[in-house]
């Protein structure tokens, strides 16, 4: 793909004007973004337990310096307080965005199981497709991930039911729209690798599946993603870091969230990098969404360029 004449060719069709210091930088972020940087295979991570390397994304599917379990505990299930609900409530229901290895849905009805015994547990999950030899999570959530991945895509146990909806999670999100979430899991790859579920466009039926007092969570701190939750009507903050500098994302649309460091708000109001990425019609490739927020980019910096806004922070994402 020759990324410096499918750019012109979007400013173009806009009739944007094309200098050449400015499509060099556009094309510059965009083949940083798409740039493959792991190897396909399987991996320990830093709390020995293992995860696998996307041969299509060249992503992990969980964080390596974090560790995996490590990571959904601490980037998903506790910012979500799905455990602190499942105190209080007959019933909890969680939307993984994301399946994946099933990590985080397997250790969720794991920890739920041993606090709450009697609630019960209701999982709508998202994802392309199951990949082949997902490796088994170390004990105390071996027995209930074998039993989840052997049985998908419908999942019953005693209180505990898991339905896993394969295809593009785009097309198939309509189906929960009126679930009512206590949690979303929102785990795609990374922003700038997986695009097509960190769009505006997308977190807004996101939104219309999660209860008002349900808590979203993800691993992201990307300024596109935040940029698109407050836009949402979200409130939105930050989990506590682990296995790097930079926290996840906490939102909801009536809970407290954490506070966002003050920094981090105000790079989120300023930068022209906080711009949603957007997927007007829920079927543009990768590329295509983040050609357009790059081009949005674009156009906020020669906003400010031309207001003399010389303060905006330049940082990229
Ligand atoms: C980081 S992995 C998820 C890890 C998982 N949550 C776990 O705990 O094992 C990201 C997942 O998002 C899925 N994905 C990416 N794009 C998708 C799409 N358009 N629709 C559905 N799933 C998608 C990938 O297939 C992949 O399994």
């Amino acid at each position: 793909m020759d990324l410096r004449r499918y750019v012109r060719g979007l400013l173009e069709e806009r009739g944007l004007d094309v200098n050449g210091r400015d499509l060099e930088r556009v094309v510059n972020d965009l083949s940083r973004w798409t740039r493959r940087v792991y190897t396909p295979g399987l991996v320990e991570t830093a709390d020995g337990s293992l995860t696998l390397v996307s041969p299509e994304y060249c992503e992990p599917y969980h964080s390596i310096t974090a560790g995996a379990v490590t990571e959904c505990l601490e980037k998903f299930i506790k910012p979500s307080r799905i455990l602190e609900k499942a105190k209080l409530k007959e019933e909890v229901r969680i939307l993984d965005v994301g399946f994946g290895l099933g990590y985080n849905t397997a250790i969720a009805i794991t920890e739920i199981r041993r606090t709450s015994p009697r609630t019960r547990v209701e999982v709508t999950a998202l994802d392309l497709s199951l990949p082949e030899d997902i490796p088994p999570l170390p004990e105390p959530y071996r027995k209930i991930h074998g039993e989840l991945i052997s049985s998908l895509p419908l999942y019953e146990s005693g209180n505990v039911r898991v339905r896993l909806l394969l295809g593009d999670a785009r097309k198939r999100i309509y189906e929960v729209l009126r679930f009512e979430a206590d949690a979303v899991f929102h785990d795609p790859f990374s922003p700038f690798k997986n695009p097509e579920l960190w769009t505006l466009d997308f977190l807004k039926l996101v939104k219309e599946a999660l209860s008002p007092e349900g808590v979203w969570v993800s691993y992201t701190s990307a300024l596109p993603v935040r940029r698109a939750l407050f836009d949402l009507g979200f409130r939105v903050g930050e989990s506590v870091p682990v296995g790097r500098r930079r926290g996840g994302t906490v939102a909801s649309l009536r809970c407290e969230v954490p506070e966002l460091p003050r920094e981090t708000l105000l790079k989120t109001r300023t930068s022209p990098y906080s711009v949603p990425m957007r997927d007007p019609d829920l079927c543009w490739d990768a590329l295509r969404i983040l050609a357009e927020y790059r081009i949005s980019v674009l156009l906020r910096e020669r906003e400010a360029s031309s207001e003399g806004k010389r303060a905006l922070p330049r940082g990229s994402p």
